[in-house]
């Protein structure tokens, strides 16, 4: 059968989506990360690629995915940043899901830190750059920006608090807590956040159904731009 022009609701457009726990070096062979696995992300880039998006995957870590999706790894917040932003220069939309460090080390070792002799070692940490907001706050007229907020209480007002403060356009509520959703799971339960619209609740399902419908509402939100 012939395929209708909105099976390919994304043709022409260009979409930047992060993905996985970021890595920030401690010394040359270890470093800080956390629980994400980076599904979400790369089901975001499959879904967004099967919209008909070029796609640009900006991922903490290589995991399987299309060939016609363009990885870039990038595996701690300042090396994410960058390639974002250069990304962003031809890009339609930013869908922040990687699960970003926080902290980065002040100064990283240049040795393998060796055993200290009393038993203590102490490791200055600094806020790292804020990917999404400054794509937010960078946004160009007809550009999408789309964040998650990863929430253990509160998860409505934690995430519209993000929207407003990251100028994002939409915000993915994610209770990692919730039985079915979060961290290195195939299933999750979201609810998108947008001003002015009820909250749609999604799930819980398959991690590559939940990109479905976000890529769904991401198009209405290009489309409305
Ligand atoms: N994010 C980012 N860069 C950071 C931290 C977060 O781009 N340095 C993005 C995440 O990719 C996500 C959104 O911001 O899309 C929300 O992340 P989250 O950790 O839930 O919120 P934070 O703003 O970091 O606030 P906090 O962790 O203190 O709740
Ligand atoms: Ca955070």
């Amino acid at each position: 059968t012939a395929m209708a022009a909105n099976d390919k609701p994304l043709f022409g457009r260009h979409l930047v989506i992060t993905a996985g726990g970021t890595k920030e070096p401690i010394d040359p062979v270890r470093y800080l990360t956390n629980r994400s696995s980076g599904k979400m992300g790369y089901a975001l880039a499959e879904a967004a690629l099967a919209a008909g998006a070029k796609v640009t995957l900006v991922a903490a870590a290589k995991r399987d995915c299309s060939t016609a999706i363009n990885l870039v790894i990038a595996p701690s917040a300042k090396e994410m940043l960058f390639a974002v932003e250069e990304a962003m220069k031809k890009a339609d939309g930013f869908i922040g899901a990687a699960a970003v460090s926080d902290f980065a080390l002040a100064a990283p070792f240049d040795q393998k830190v060796k055993k200290q002799g009393d038993g203590h070692l102490t490791l200055d940490l600094v806020q790292n750059p804020d990917i999404l907001k400054t794509v937010g706050q960078n946004k160009k007229p007809g550009q999408a920006v789309i964040g998650f907020a990863a929430e253990t209480q509160d998860l409505l007002a934690n995430a519209q608090k993000k929207l407003a403060a990251k100028q994002a356009d939409m915000i993915v509520a994610n209770d990692v807590t919730a039985p079915q959703a979060g961290f290195d799971k195939d299933s999750n339960q979201v609810t998108l956040i947008q001003e002015n619209q009820a909250p749609i609740t999604i799930g819980p399902k398959a991690k590559s159904a939940i990109a479905k419908d976000v890529i769904e509402q991401v198009v209405t939100i290009l489309d409305h731009q």
